[in-house]
């Protein structure tokens, strides 16, 4: 009997990334670390700061919030008007900066627009930068050294650990190259010993560089651009995407249904690589205690 290729695909089993289960894994771990801290006299203090009231923010900084509560982070909430100036906002981080008790700092972004998204990061003292969003964190990923890291690529190297998908000597494209995911992701990889190469919007020949990975990273912010035709047999295949449908369903920057009979393993959305950013900003703020002295 001749199968077709369909019929051949289906005996492969694909590893459908948990996230969910990964990031509560990881957030049990910290909370047992905190408690231990805590007897030791150390309290771990995230401070965040919301300027405005955009919906999608207030979500995440709730998000936020219940994460520190879970872990046992001390989290100071700043919720300032749409109407606070510059100077403000940088008076509140400096003091925040100088505040022994805070060990890490989140300003949630994106800001309003007669504020300077980068003056503001930089601002932020690079000790209590737990977002990684400091030229000085940036430049110590691109030079291997210790540093905080952006959250949203570290949980994707998380994901890839934890799921005992090999990084070392794989051929790794990222699609996209914002430096909050592309740039620092890209880094990642590299310091994991893949072969990286950084795909974006004006990639000749996308489809045929996209087939060339063995790890497919996507952070291009178009739903369900991604279809069988970018992605290799047996590719695993990332997806930092997230958007709301017509009919208001969450989907990725992957035609998952598409695209999963084709992988080895893939990440879903919701329930992928989403819940891991709060995971490694947990993260993050514990290490700051130890990683803030070594600055
Ligand atoms: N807005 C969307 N994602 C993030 C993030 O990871 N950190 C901050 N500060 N703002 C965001």
């Amino acid at each position: 009997m001749v199968f077709g290729s369909e019929e051949k695909r289906s005996y492969r089993m694909v590893q459908i990334i948990d996230g969910k289960a990964i990031s509560a894994t990881i957030k049990e771990e910290l909370k047992e670390k905190v408690a231990a801290m805590k007897t030791e006299g150390t309290q771990v203090c995230l401070a965040v700061i919301q300027v405005g009231d955009d919906p999608a923010s207030s979500v995440y900084v709730g998000n936020k919030k219940k994460a520190c509560a879970f872990v046992g982070i001390e989290s100071l909430a700043y919720e300032l008007p749409e109407s606070t100036t510059q100077e403000e906002l940088l008076s509140l981080i400096e003091k925040l900066n100088a505040d022994s008790k805070v060990n890490g700092i989140l300003v949630q972004l994106p800001l309003p627009a007669h504020i300077d998204e980068n003056k503001v990061i930089e601002t932020i003292s690079p000790a209590k930068d737990v977002d990684g969003f400091h030229p000085q964190s940036v430049g110590r990923l691109c030079i291997g050294q210790k540093g905080y890291v952006s959250c949203t690529p570290a949980g994707i190297i998380q994901l890839l650990k934890r799921s005992g998908i090999a990084i070392e000597g794989k051929e790794c494209v990222v699609i996209g190259r914002s430096n909050i995911v592309g740039k620092p992701m890209s880094l990642l990889m590299l310091r994991e010993n893949a072969t990286v190469t950084v795909a974006h919007s004006r990639t000749q020949n996308l489809k045929e560089v996209c087939k060339r990975a063995d790890i497919l990273i996507v952070a291009v912010g178009k739903p369900k651009m991604i279809t069988p035709e970018y992605v290799k047999e047996g590719a695993v295949v990332i997806d930092v995407g997230i958007h709301r449908n017509e009919g208001g369903k969450l989907c990725g920057d992957v035609d998952f249904d598409a695209v999963m009979p084709h992988c080895s393993a893939i990440t879903p959305v919701p329930g992928g690589v989403g819940p891991m950013t709060i995971a490694m900003l947990m993260n993050n703020c514990v290490e700051s205690a130890v990683l803030s002295k070594q600055l």
